[in-house]
């Protein structure tokens, strides 16, 4: 039973928010999908009614204050600055909200997150004191992060990184906003903290060759020095304040590769995808 009248969305166009914005409609939730661009709304699936807004101008977020009874929060910014001010236009008169953060993020007060840098605590810790019911999403790295290797698969067959013995859980962004689904609609998920993980901890050299045993175009990883790795980030936009954090969780794995979680499964009822369902429902974009 539905006891949610109204979900707004945030990062509803995003590799998870998409998802959830599916999960609502099919479950005959009404969807609210926050934008900066209205010219996306033709990218919502039927059912989704668009509202305007930016979350770094919390002026911008009017239209949408006010109007839903939860929030699907997602906060695609590097800092958290304006955090409170959208923080409290969003959640208007909505009792619930579902923050999809970041498994970075630790409970031991003064134990730094694994990801120095990054807003998911800071965000957290708002909606902690916000009054409002919350349920915190920490996903492990999402599966669609694969498709920074998808070029490579295509033409050369050859991917090349630092870190491929880094025992790595990845898990599907689908599972993720099936969870969030879950966690918009029912009851007994307020205060949870659920840490979402994918089936197993391959390799990162294990999943390029898993991706391409499954799209049919052999794979293989060949490693780079961490040093090439870390310029090849920076050249790409990498903030550099989250450069070495995230080499030192790679090179952390090596010899401690990730646990991984029965969580998606706790929650949905249906066990976490794994990496080579994911590869096969993507694998026009390998091939
Ligand atoms: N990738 C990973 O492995 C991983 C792992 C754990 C946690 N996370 C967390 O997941 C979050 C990102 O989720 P995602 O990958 O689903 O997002 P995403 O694909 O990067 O999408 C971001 C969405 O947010 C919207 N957006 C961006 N800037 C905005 C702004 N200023 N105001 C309003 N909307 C804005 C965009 O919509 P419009 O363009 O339509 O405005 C877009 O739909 C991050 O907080 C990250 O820390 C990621």
């Amino acid at each position: 039973m539905n006891e949610q009248q109204r979900v707004l969305v945030v990062g509803a166009n995003g590799t998870v928010g998409r998802h959830v914005v599916t999960g609502l409609l099919t479950g005959g939730t009404e969807v609210l999908a926050l934008t900066r661009d209205p010219a996306r709304a033709a990218q919502l699936p039927d059912g989704a009614r668009l509202v305007p807004g930016d979350l770094s101008a919390a002026r911008t977020l009017a239209a949408a204050a006010g109007q839903a009874d939860a929030v699907f929060l997602a906060w695609p910014l590097h800092t958290a600055e304006g955090a409170a001010e959208a923080l409290a236009a969003l959640t208007g008169n909505a009792r619930r909200v579902v923050y999809l953060s970041s498994a970075a993020v630790r409970d031991v007060p003064g134990q730094e997150p694994e990801s120095p840098g990054r807003p998911d605590a800071a965000i957290e810790s708002l909606i902690a004191g916000s009054g409002l019911r919350h349920t915190f999403l920490r996903p492990h790295g999402f599966m669609a992060n694969a498709l920074r290797w998808a070029a490579e698969i295509r033409t050369s067959g050859v991917v090349r990184g630092y870190g491929g013995a880094a025992g790595l859980t990845l898990v599907d962004e689908r599972d993720i906003a099936a969870v969030a689904v879950r966690a918009l609609t029912e009851e007994g998920h307020d205060g949870a903290r659920y840490a979402l993980t994918g089936p197993a901890s391959p390799t990162q050299a294990e999943q390029v060759r898993i991706i391409g045993e499954a799209v049919g175009r052999p794979a293989r990883w060949e490693e780079i020095p961490r040093a090439a790795a870390r310029q090849q980030m920076v050249d790409s936009g990498w903030p550099l304040g989250i450069v070495d954090g995230a080499l030192d969780f790679v090179a952390a794995r090596i010899d401690a590769p990730e646990p991984v979680t029965d969580t998606v499964r706790d929650v949905t009822g249906t066990p976490a995808r794994t990496l080579r369902d994911w590869a096969l429902d993507h694998a026009e974009l390998f091939r």
